[in-house]
């Protein structure tokens, strides 16, 4: 345990201990949540596997300890990011005691504050089933939005009313209790490989519904409505809703301190060269991946759309092929200054930048609501499981976005990309980003709803 975790948990009221899903887009927001958490004067001990784990020299102020749990294959180094969490899921599950163990391990420790509780991914029902067992009360924190926390919620309506599975005769009919999502943007655990696998992480799910409260990464101002559908649907179960977010802006630490990869800050450095407001940037998160052809497409795509663009071509993004290859005459477009290809970046830094006019996107959760604190607005081409809502929200609920729809084509890319830069519609939704930038500073404020609602936590969490 570091010096500085250990000088705080003497004068803490009481430990939480967290265990964060362990990928990139699971793992930073519960990391700012502990930032927040310790902050506040709790000490917290963060669980985690060998796999991806975090850096403590990061975070002097938390405790962290590994829990060895051996994972497949298929998660350390799969492609699919569905087919990671359900066996991640059951690798944890066969593991038996181990997890029980780590958890149990931090109970009643002589000199140190008391446990009061797990903080634990919602996607990791094994690690809440093992603090069921132990007596441990836990809270989930959801890293998505809480539209799709709704969405992920209603399994029993969606295939009850025959939304799911989805069919081709039914893909662009409006989910009337979800709107303005189609059946198509639907997470749809039926299409997925291993259903042995999805329906014990389903039963795990169902054993563990209930618990001392839930955590959604996003504000007030942003998902009002669905908060409180979702309020109204816990407070029957009696548990308590936090709409605490954005979590990288309540944590004391910056993207970097909970970034897996080295980022590559030269990219700051073009920024500072390009036009106010002129640059595109493309990324599709950690864990995303296209085939060569889409590769090529964006490239050509981005080339033709003669706006300058920062481009996140990180390792294992082409599928079956370790580094991506820029296609042949693409080196051209990168002499002319006009562009910039990276490894990763230091995303928050770049969507604070001034030059930054725009950001194509694959809407995970993070990314989005990252864009939004920035006001950066977007073009979506969700890939998998809850990007689909995020892109139809930033469409149609914020209108701060458009989707990128059909064949990843080089002229569709050219096109929403002129779209979004320099039209009128692109204008308009730029200004509705800002806007929104607005109502995320507000909700930050020391009376603002996240802030007053993270105090609301700490005391539920020491209630416990
Ligand atoms: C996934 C899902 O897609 C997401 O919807 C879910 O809610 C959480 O897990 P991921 O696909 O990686 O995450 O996307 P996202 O949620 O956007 O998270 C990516 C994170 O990596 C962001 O915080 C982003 O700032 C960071 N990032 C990305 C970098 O720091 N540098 C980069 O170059 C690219």
């Amino acid at each position: 345990m570091a010096g500085a975790a250990d000088a705080r948990a003497s004068t803490a009221a009481a430990r939480v201990v967290m265990f964060p899903l362990p990928f990139q887009g699971n793992l930073s927001p519960m990391l700012q949540l502990a930032g927040a958490l310790s902050a506040r004067g709790l000490a917290v001990t963060v669980l985690h596997t060998a796999f991806n784990a975090p850096d403590p020299a990061r975070h002097p102020g938390l405790a962290f300890v590994p829990v060895p749990v051996s994972l497949p294959e298929s998660v350390v180094a799969g492609n699919d990011g569905n087919t990671k969490v359900f066996d991640l899921n059951a690798a944890m599950d066969a593991s038996g005691s181990v997890v029980r163990d780590a958890l149990a391990s931090l109970l009643n420790k002589p000199g140190e504050p008391r446990l009061a509780c797990l903080i634990v991914d919602a996607a990791l029902p094994a690690v809440q089933k093992a603090a069921a067992e132990i007596g441990l009360p836990w809270l989930v924190l959801h890293t998505c939005s809480a539209a799709c926390f709704r969405m992920y919620g209603s399994y029993g309506l969606l295939y009850g009313k025959g939304y799911l599975p989805k069919q081709e005769s039914n893909l662009y009919l409006p989910v009337k209790e979800l709107p303005p999502l189609q059946v198509r943007d639907l997470f749809d655990p039926s299409e997925l490989p291993n259903q042995e696998t999805v329906q014990k992480t389903m039963n795990l799910w169902n054993q563990t519904k209930m618990n001392s409260g839930t955590i959604i990464n996003t504000f007030e101002a942003l998902e009002g409505h669905e908060l409180e559908m979702i309020r109204g649907e816990l407070a029957t179960n009696g548990i308590a809703v936090f709409a605490i977010g954005p979590l990288h802006k309540l944590s004391p630490t910056d993207g970097t301190m909970t970034s897996l990869l080295e980022e590559d800050c030269s990219c700051i450095e073009w920024l500072d060269t390009q036009a106010p407001c002129s640059v595109i940037y493309v990324s599709f998160g950690s864990l995303t991946q296209l085939s060569r052809d889409e590769f090529t497409e964006i490239a050509w795509g981005l080339a033709n759309s003669g706006k300058p663009f920062l481009w996140v071509a990180r390792r294992g993004l082409v599928r079956g092929v370790e580094k991506p290859e820029l296609p042949e005459g693409f080196q051209r477009a990168l002499l002319e200054g006009r562009c910039k290809v990276v490894e990763w970046a230091p995303q928050q830094k770049v969507l604070a930048h001034s030059a930054v006019a725009g950001f194509w996107t694959h809407n995970g959760w993070n990314s989005t609501l990252e864009s939004i604190c920035e006001g950066v607005p977007m073009v979506s081409r969700p890939i998998f499981g809850d990007q689909f809502a995020n892109g139809r929200y930033v469409e149609v609920v914020w209108k701060i976005g458009f989707l990128l729809e059909g064949m990843l084509e080089r002229g569709n890319i050219e096109r929403v990309i002129r779209r979004l830069i320099e039209e009128s519609e692109g204008v308009e939704a730029r200004e509705r980003a800002k806007d929104l930038k607005k109502k995320a500073i507000t909700c930050l404020e020391s009376n603002g709803s996240s802030k007053l609602v993270l105090d609301d936590l700490v005391h539920h969490l020491l209630s416990l």
